[in-house]
C-alpha cells in the first residue's frame, strides 16, 4: 500500500522519514507542488516520491497534516474519497499566533471530516510535537505510544497496523468523543504526552 500524504511540513515530513526508513511507498505533496519537493525526497529516501495533492488523495490510506486554516483549500476539488481511510493529523490551532480555532462546539475532527467527504476518518499522528514523530520511536527500552481514535473499526485496523509497522505502539481509544476528545491538543488529558510501552 502506498501512503498519501498532503502536507510536506513538519509533520508531514516526519512521517515520511518513518515511512522511508521501514521501506513503505509513499506520496509525499504540498500546495507549491512536487518540483518544490524533489530535494526533500531525495534526502528522505526509501520509497517516498513527491506528487500533487491530487497523487496523494487517491491513495487508499491519506494522512493530512496542514496548518488549520488552509486545510479547506488544501481539500478541496478533490474527488470523493470514496471509502479511502484519511488520517486527520492535524490540530485547531492557527498559529502564529497559536489561537484555538472556532469550531462551534465541535470536535476538530468532525470539522475535518466534513472536508472529506466519503472518507474514514481516523484521527491519529497529532498529539506529540513533530520531532518526536520523526525520531526512532524504539527507544528507552520500549516503544512510543501512539493513539487513535475513531468510529470505523476497519479503517483504525489498518492504521493501528500502519503505527505498529513503522515501530511505535499503537493503542485505540475508541470513538472520537471519548479518545479523540483525550488526544485533541490543546485541552486533551494525552495531548503531547510522551509514553513508551516497555518491551
Ligand atoms: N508541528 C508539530 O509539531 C505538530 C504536532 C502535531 C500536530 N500538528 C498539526 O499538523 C498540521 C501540520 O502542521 P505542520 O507543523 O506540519 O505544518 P507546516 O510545517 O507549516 O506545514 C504545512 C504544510 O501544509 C501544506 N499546505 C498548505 N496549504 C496547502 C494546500 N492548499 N494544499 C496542499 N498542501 C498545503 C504546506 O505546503 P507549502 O509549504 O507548499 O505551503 C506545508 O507543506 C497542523 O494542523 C498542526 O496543528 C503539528
Amino acid at each position: 500500500m502506498t501512503i498519501g500524504i498532503i502536507g510536506a511540513g513538519s509533520i508531514g515530513t516526519a512521517l515520511a522519514r518513518r515511512l522511508a526508513k521501514t521501506g513503505i511507498p509513499a506520496i509525499l505533496s504540498n500546495r507549491r507542488g512536487p518540483d518544490s519537493l524533489f530535494d526533500l525526497v531525495a534526502e528522505i529516501g526509501g520509497a517516498v516520491r513527491a506528487g500533487t495533492r491530487q497523487d496523494a488523495a487517491a491513495q487508499d490510506l491519506v494522512l493530512v497534516a496542514v496548518n488549520w486554516p488552509k486545510l479547506s483549500a488544501a481539500l478541496s476539488g478533490l474527488p470523493d474519497c470514496g471509502g479511502r481511510i484519511v488520517v486527520d493529523a492535524n490540530n485547531p490551532i492557527i498559529a502564529p499566533p497559536f489561537q484555538l480555532a472556532e469550531l462551534h462546539g465541535r470536535l476538530s475532527t468532525e470539522v475535518f471530516a466534513d472536508l472529506v467527504p466519503g472518507a474514514r476518518v481516523v484521527k491519529a499522528f497529532n498529539h506529540l510535537p513533530a520531532a518526536l514523530l520523526a525520531a526512532d520511536p524504539q527507544t528507552a527500552g520500549g516503544r512510543r505510544v501512539l493513539f487513535l481514535a475513531g468510529s470505523n473499526v476497519a479503517a483504525k485496523a489498518e492504521v493501528g497496523s500502519l503505527i505498529e509497522r513503522l515501530g511505535f505502539h499503537g493503542i485505540d481509544l475508541g470513538l472520537l468523543t471519548e479518545g479523540g476528545r483525550a488526544i485533541s491538543i490543546p485541552g486533551g488529558a494525552l495531548a503531547i504526552e510522551n509514553l513508551i510501552r516497555l518491551d
